[in-house]
């Protein structure tokens, strides 16, 4: 498996792709905008970076990064209690659906740990649906610890109506 860290736009449409693919389907499906879709993943490249995970030069997943002040969600209780501008915000992870369970998410998050800016950020956060328990357990396993959560409300993906989804804030300190 070969990482790269990238801001590169030529990403975009790839990283689109594994987004639509994670989220459009299964549990967690929801309506998804692509123009806004598209404004979202430039403003964490623009603003961050990503990990990308390649298998014999397919793309197989990806960590994106960005500062958390880019959190529109943020809850008051974290901003209080931490130094946003010194916190990093873990925005999406996801490994395509064939290549799940084989260490993919967790050899992103080590990259993520191993290459961060320790200088510039203390604390790393994450954001997740109470229910998604492949998601939990990877971030657990990683030594994220709760801190809060929030509720959402989403688009049903026929764009019936809405729903609400908790979710939970993880941190984790870097060192
Ligand atoms: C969450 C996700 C990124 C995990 O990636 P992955 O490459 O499958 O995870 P890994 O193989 O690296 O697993 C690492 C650890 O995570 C946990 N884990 C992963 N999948 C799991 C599952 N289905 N059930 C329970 N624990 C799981 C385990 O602790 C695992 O360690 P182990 O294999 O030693 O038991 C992947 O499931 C995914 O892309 N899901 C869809 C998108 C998504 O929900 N992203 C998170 C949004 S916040």
């Amino acid at each position: 498996m070969k990482i790269i860290q990238t801001s590169d736009f030529k990403y975009l449409n790839e990283i689109i792709y594994l987004y639509v693919e994670a989220f459009s389907t299964g549990q967690s499906q929801q309506h998804i905008d692509l123009e806004s879709l598209n404004q979202y993943i430039k403003l964490i490249m623009k603003e961050g970076y990503a990990h990308i995970a390649f298998e014999n030069e397919k793309i197989t997943g990806t960590v994106l990064l960005c500062p958390l002040i880019l959190d529109k969600d943020l809850p008051l209780e974290i901003s209080k209690k931490f130094n946003i501008k010194k916190c990093i915000y873990v925005a999406e992870i996801m490994v395509t659906e064939n290549a799940r369970g084989k260490g993919i998410g967790k050899r992103l998050l080590e990259e993520f740990f191993k290459n961060v800016d320790k200088k510039r950020f203390t604390y790393a956060f994450i954001r997740v649906w109470d229910q998604n328990i492949p998601a939990i357990s990877l971030y657990k396993k990683m030594g994220f610890t709760y801190l809060t959560s929030i509720v959402q409300t989403k688009m049903n993906v026929d764009q019936s109506g809405t729903f609400d989804m908790h979710k939970i804030y993880l941190h984790k300190k870097i060192n």
